[in-house]
């Protein structure tokens, strides 16, 4: 019988006929890259379908500049800082290719990832330079200040492998999508706007100026938190006691990237101070928690006694075999279907 993942998959995709096995290593691996191929095939459908702007060509540039002047000066500066982070887009890119020169489908993810995100340092760009908060001198200056640095992975342990990527980037994605958030409800104070959209922004479909800039990039950001998140649960599937030692790894040191090598550094961390826009408390209880949350975990609490009862978990189970509660116990079947070839 189909399993549901042959079910759903588009008529060209359809598996060859499979032999069953034990669940060895090489098993689990094979059906977590079938498996990896499906998110990415849904995800990239979706991508070219709902998500396909163009910064030049779908923001309301005249709106920016006709109320750029209301933007305080610390949200500038946040911007700004945002634009030097996205802008290292090309390094984020060549680090995570280096890790999956030998696997296609994760290659192409992080091609189609890097694609979308080249449109988020524009965006900024010309958020800053229609609000006319800086010039396209000062922009280029701190641009190329930009490329005298390169970013690694290094800085971020855990994160070196193709696992500890997708569970940095999940995390990274996340917190993007919440600063983006927060940002967007300051420039709708700035502008003299409400919260949520007017009535008049939901009739016309975009909200005004730099507030749908950073709703756009935001809608991004979620769904690139998505994908990696899916990524995530499906290797707790196949190989759970490594997926967690490796989410440990990854939570415990995770900070966002580049923010050492942005120009004007000092400003950029002032301003994030001074609007409280984010903190260890706020990662804690605005992107750690929602992330446990979306594994399926209650609290962290759980999140560690998933940690400690996964490295006891016996080796060669088939993925249908083990199960987490969301307190974080697993609970071990051992009369499971055998692998596929
Ligand atoms: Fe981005
Ligand atoms: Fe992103």
């Amino acid at each position: 019988m189909p399993t549901w993942f042959e079910n759903n998959l588009p008529t060209e995709f359809h598996l060859p006929t499979i032999i069953k096995g034990p669940w060895t290593r090489e098993a689990r691996q094979r059906a977590l890259d079938r498996e990896i191929l499906q998110h990415y095939i849904e995800y990239f459908g979706k991508a070219v379908k709902t998500r396909n702007w163009s910064p030049w060509h779908n923001l309301p540039i005249a709106e920016m500049r006709e109320w750029g002047h209301r933007l305080n000066e610390e949200t500038v500066h946040l911007i700004e800082g945002f634009l030097g982070v996205e802008e290292y887009v090309g390094d984020y890119v060549l680090d995570s290719l280096a890790l999956f020169h030998d696997n296609r489908t994760r290659r192409n993810m992080q091609l189609q990832w890097g694609a979308e995100e080249t449109k988020h340092g524009v965006a900024w760009e010309l958020v800053l330079k229609h609000s006319q908060v800086r010039t396209e001198e000062q922009l280029e200056e701190y641009m190329q200040k930009v490329r005298e640095h390169h970013w690694t992975l290094k800085g971020h342990p855990g994160a070196d492998t193709p696992l500890g990527v997708s569970c940095y980037a999940m995390v990274q994605e996340r917190a993007t999508f919440y600063n983006y958030q927060e940002l967007r409800s300051r420039i709708r104070e700035e502008y003299g706007l409400p919260e949520k959209p007017t009535a008049e922004e939901s009739k016309r479909g975009y909200e005004v100026g730099a507030s749908e800039a950073f709703r756009v990039v935001g809608i991004d950001e979620i769904a690139h938190h998505g994908i990696f998140l899916k990524v995530v649960l499906s290797y707790i599937h196949y190989f759970p006691s490594m997926t967690f030692d490796v989410l440990q790894n990854v939570f415990e040191g995770f900070r966002m990237p580049s923010l050492n090598l942005i120009p004007n550094v000092r400003h950029f961390l002032r301003a994030v101070r001074r609007t409280d826009i984010y903190s260890g408390p706020i990662h804690r209880e605005k992107i750690h928690n929602p992330v446990l949350k979306a594994l399926g975990l209650e609290d962290n609490d759980a999140f560690e006694r998933a940690v400690l009862l996964a490295r006891k978990l016996p080796e060669n189970l088939g993925p249908d075999a083990v199960s987490l509660s969301r307190f974080g116990e697993w609970v071990v079947s051992f009369t499971e279907a055998p692998a596929p070839a």
